[in-house]
């Protein structure tokens, strides 16, 4: 019995995002001794080097590593952060590089993502965001519009994530040991999953 409420209780915990997630990152972006990496993705750097730049959406973009980078890449950036202080990190440096990015803060998985809006949608290290999300995300993308997504192994066992996705073309897949982002630390090797898929 005492199995059951616990396997309940973790099943209620999975079906609902925390009420306080937003002010939870704000404490982990508010914290200068936290570990948030700056520099924009290995996986966004490769996948986005021969892609023409278009409408582009960042979901849990946090301090806007990766927007802003895009941003200034020529991608019209749509930026999205349940946590207010990561908003304002990124809008601050999208300022401090004299850059054009659109910013909300809010929870994704409220937002309406509108259909065939978005050449490019990035999704990294915002578990569970892409699986309970991944039918927005699908529509979201137009015809010919790359997801990128990134994250612990942990948070997409079994293949989930490519499993999830397998309406659109997967033209990377992987599920090893190698660099984290998250947390950034310089020996944080750790079993990550990537995915890069293509809406036909
Ligand atoms: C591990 S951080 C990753 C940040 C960024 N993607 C990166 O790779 O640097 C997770 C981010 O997702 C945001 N987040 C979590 N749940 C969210 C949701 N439901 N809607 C919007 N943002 C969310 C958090 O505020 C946090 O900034």
């Amino acid at each position: 019995m005492r199995l059951l409420t616990c396997l309940l209780l973790a099943a209620l915990a999975f079906a609902q995002p925390p009420k306080n997630a937003g002010a939870r990152w704000d404490s982990v972006y508010l914290n200068p001794d936290a570990k948030v990496p700056v520099n924009p993705s290995a996986l966004v750097l490769e996948t986005t080097a021969n892609l023409k730049p278009g409408a582009a959406l960042d979901l849990g973009m946090g301090n806007g590593r990766n927007a802003v980078y895009l941003a200034r890449k020529g991608w019209k950036v749509t930026g999205v952060d349940i946590s207010k202080a990561a908003v304002k990190q990124a809008q601050a440096e999208a300022a401090k590089l004299k850059v054009e990015m659109e910013t909300t803060a809010g929870d994704a998985e409220k937002m309406d993502l509108g259909r065939a809006r978005y050449d490019l949608i990035v999704c990294m290290y915002v578990h569970p965001l892409p699986l309970r999300g991944s039918r927005k995300l699908i529509d979201a993308l137009k015809p010919g519009g790359t997801l990128i997504v990134e994250g612990h192994q942990s948070d997409y066992p079994n293949n989930q994530l490519a499993r999830t996705f397998d309406k659109l073309r997967i033209v990377r897949y992987e599920d090893r040991l190698m660099q984290s982002e998250w947390p950034s630390s310089p020996d944080g090797r750790a079993p990550v999953v990537r995915l890069v898929a293509r809406k036909e």
